[in-house]
């Protein structure tokens, strides 16, 4: 197996200007994928005190959920070596590093064993994607989909390949991509952690349909880049589910709460003080498992999604406009489209459809970012 991009998308952009764009974007994503298992004298606990386990450790995770992009999947039923994984992406490795140390720091910790770590960065392909040229650029960010399965592992190539010509290498991804895109409903997201982790690259396929999945995987073996595949094991077949539900499956009386299709819901995150973020400043914000671009303008605080709703471009980095009429437009750092910072609407560029926007409030001088009921 290797690494190209599969899904599928469009653009209106002159392929000229992908490096530039590319080169001009500077904040890559760091990514781990941490496993866990639990010890079976836990299960032997009375049910009391695994409830008690059980939520401190929620509370303790959804904690993070400000700085970080954080994904909870099951292995339960699908291995036997790892029970749990938490995917997660931020903009620098030290959450990891504090979630890491909060998570044992529980009760529940010390019955948890991280079973496998990987560590990892997003960064542009070297190879060309000739179909979407765009795609790699759109690679150095990750916006998990909310497929319901989740395919990981860490891939080595051997040193033979590396040796090989450029082109040559270009000629079997070419290959390798032609494949890929006959399984559409497979969406990948590659990571490269060379000198990081003891692999080269950690991939996460994301779909619905475990069977796509499999049919791609054996279909991939038969192209030329598999021969210089040296490891590509082990693999973890996770399913997505709510954070209280995963830690449900482990074991103990459960915790999660039953959804209500149709309620509405409320959340809010705690982001800083008023002080700490003056008018100028523009940041990512995670809330409710989206990213989320927080500005102040001249004192005005305005959240929008961070996904550019053309091929998902960071917002929070863009450039502020002010217009003749008043109102206030970022641009998007790819292919500038230009979306109104109050409303979400793009108002100049390739985009067509609006961002989300979300609510901001400042309590007793702390900023809040928040969805509310309609
Ligand atoms: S990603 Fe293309 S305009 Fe934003």
């Amino acid at each position: 197996m290797s690494q190209p991009s599969f899904r599928q998308m469009t653009t209106t952009q002159p392929q000229t200007n992908s490096k530039q764009r590319g080169d001009q974007l500077t904040k890559r994503q760091y990514v781990r994928f941490a496993f866990y298992k639990v010890d079976p004298i836990w299960r032997r606990l009375p049910s009391q005190k695994q409830a008690e386990h059980k939520q401190e450790l929620l509370e303790t995770i959804q904690s993070f959920n400000r700085r970080m992009l954080l994904r909870p999947y099951s292995l339960m039923g699908t291995r036997a070596d790892a029970e749990l994984l938490l995917w997660q992406i931020a903009e620098s490795p030290i959450p990891f590093q504090e979630l890491a140390a909060a998570i044992m720091n529980t009760a529940m910790g010390g019955y948890l064993s991280l079973v496998y770590s990987y560590f990892s960065q997003t960064k542009r392909s070297i190879y060309e994607i000739r179909d979407n040229p765009e795609e790699d650029i759109e690679r150095l960010i990750i916006q998990p989909s909310e497929a319901r399965y989740l395919f990981v592992y860490p891939f080595i190539k051997t040193r033979d390949w590396y040796q090989l010509s450029l082109p040559a290498r270009q000629g079997m991804m070419d290959e390798h991509i032609i494949v890929g895109r006959k399984y559409p409903s497979v969406r990948l997201n590659t990571t490269y952690c060379f000198g990081l982790d003891d692999y080269e690259f950690i991939v996460a396929f994301e779909t619905d349909e475990p069977s796509d999945f499999l049919d791609l995987v054996q279909e991939l073996r038969e192209t030329e880049a598999s021969r210089y595949t040296k490891q590509d094991t082990p693999l973890f077949t996770c399913i997505n589910m709510r954070l209280a539900e995963a830690l449900d499956a482990l074991g103990g009386p459960p915790i999660a709460q039953p959804v209500e299709e149709d309620k509405q819901w409320e959340e809010w995150v705690e982001v800083a003080p008023l002080e700490d973020f003056p008018p100028g400043e523009q940041r990512v914000v995670y809330l409710a498992g989206q990213q989320v671009a927080l500005f102040n303008i001249d004192g005005q605080l305005h959240a929008i999604s961070n996904r550019c709703s053309h091929a998902r471009g960071p917002l929070s980095e863009g450039d502020i406009e002010h217009e003749e009429d008043g109102t206030c437009s970022v641009h998007c750092p790819w292919h500038y489209t230009k979306f109104d910072i109050a409303t979400g609407q793009p108002v100049d560029g390739v985009a067509t459809i609006p961002v989300p926007t979300y609510n901001v409030e400042v309590r007793n001088g702390v900023i809040f970012v928040g969805i509310q009921p309609e």
